[in-house]
């Protein structure tokens, strides 16, 4: 018998906010939206990206962030890494502070089960992409880091449709080989329905151990929290999920939000599971409603978080 315990991994610092048009959202208030997280229970934050400021443009100040952050202990601020530039700019900014150890110990890289998506988001093939990034998961263990790996794309691509998922298993199974702890098998599109993840969660099992994946479900199609407990109920205890139900990918046109924490601490309250945090033993369903809305009102527009609001209105 697994584990009742869930673990979140908050992604609205850095999903949530990649793809937000418009100005660049101020560094004080991306380092707030952190401290407020982590002060609500999240215990896995991914803080931001050291990814090409071309490519994505707000995540350019992710280094004065990680620099401003107050880090709580326990708490695992991760960084998106695309190539060994942004794992050296990391690694660059924890020499420089070494009186927060803490600071952040966590890379994710990323990858996708389809060529036409990895050339989107990297500009390569994804074999190229897993012999560019087999390195720096080298490099970021033997310092000391944690490598998280992501597989875009695990379930429908935006260019080519439905993904083969033995493609996601093999990518899937290169990222455990090249030390990454986690896999997260991620639903860019938002397109997946309950059955198809749980199709292809069966395939990436029958190579990676089920206790090394994470979930990561966009909600363009209203799908998201049904596909977190599809994924619970196949044995995966980690769910990436997004304050505000913020976010989308900018090579994922019309992708909307990751699922929204409100949502899946409301969907997992009173059941079987646990959802693991530092408020308490768990993550403030409260608080991050308050964090949800604060968020989305300095972005100019309304929650959509569906728990978030109707919480707000009771
Ligand atoms: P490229 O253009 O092929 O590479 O981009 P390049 O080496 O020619 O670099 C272009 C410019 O970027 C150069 O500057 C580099 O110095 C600079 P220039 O000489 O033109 O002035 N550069 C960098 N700057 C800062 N940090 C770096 C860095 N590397 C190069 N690390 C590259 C290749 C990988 C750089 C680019 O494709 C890139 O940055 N991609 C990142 C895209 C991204 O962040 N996507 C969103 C995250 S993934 C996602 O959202 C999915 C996920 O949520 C899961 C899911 O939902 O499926 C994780
Ligand atoms: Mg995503």
């Amino acid at each position: 018998a697994s584990s009742n315990v869930v673990n979140i991994v908050e992604v609205g610092p850095r999903d949530g906010l990649q793809n937000e048009k418009g100005s660049v959202i101020p560094v004080d208030t991306k380092i707030e939206l952190i401290n407020r997280l982590a002060k609500a229970g999240a215990m896995n934050i991914e803080a931001g990206s050291f990814v090409s400021p071309k490519w994505v443009p707000q995540m350019g100040g992710t280094a004065d962030v990680i620099k401003g952050i107050r880090p709580l202990p326990n708490v695992h601020y991760a960084v998106l890494v695309p190539n060994k530039r942004g794992l050296d700019d990391l690694i660059s900014l924890l020499d420089q502070h070494t009186s927060h150890p803490s600071l952040s110990d966590e890379i994710s890289i990323f990858t996708a089960a389809t060529d036409q998506f990895t050339r989107a988001n990297l500009n390569c093939t994804t074999a190229e992409s897993l012999e560019r990034l087999a390195p720096v998961a080298k490099a970021a263990v033997n310092r000391g880091l944690r490598v998280r790996g992501y597989v875009s794309v695990a379930v429908a691509c935006p260019y080519t449709g439905k993904v083969d998922y033995k493609r996601t298993r093999e990518v899937a199974a290169k990222l455990r080989d090249m030390g990454c702890y986690e896999i997260s098998l991620g639903d860019t599109v938002g397109q997946g329905r309950p059955w198809e993840v749980a199709e292809m969660i069966e395939e990436v099992k029958k190579e990676v151990e089920v206790e090394m994946l994470a979930g990561h479900f966009h909600d363009t199609y209203g799908t998201a929290v049904s596909n977190v407990l599809t994924a619970l109920q196949h044995g995966i205890r980690t769910i990436d999920s997004s304050v505000g139900g913020l976010g989308g990918c900018p090579y994922s046109p019309g992708a909307t939000g990751n699922v929204a924490t409100e949502d899946v601490l409301y969907a997992l309250q009173d059941s079987q599971y646990k959802v693991a945090g530092s408020a308490n033993g768990t993550i403030n369903l409260e608080q991050m409603v308050d964090i949800g809305w604060w968020i989305s009102e300095k972005l100019g527009r309304e929650s959509v978080s569906r728990a978030g609001r109707a919480i707000r209105a009771r």
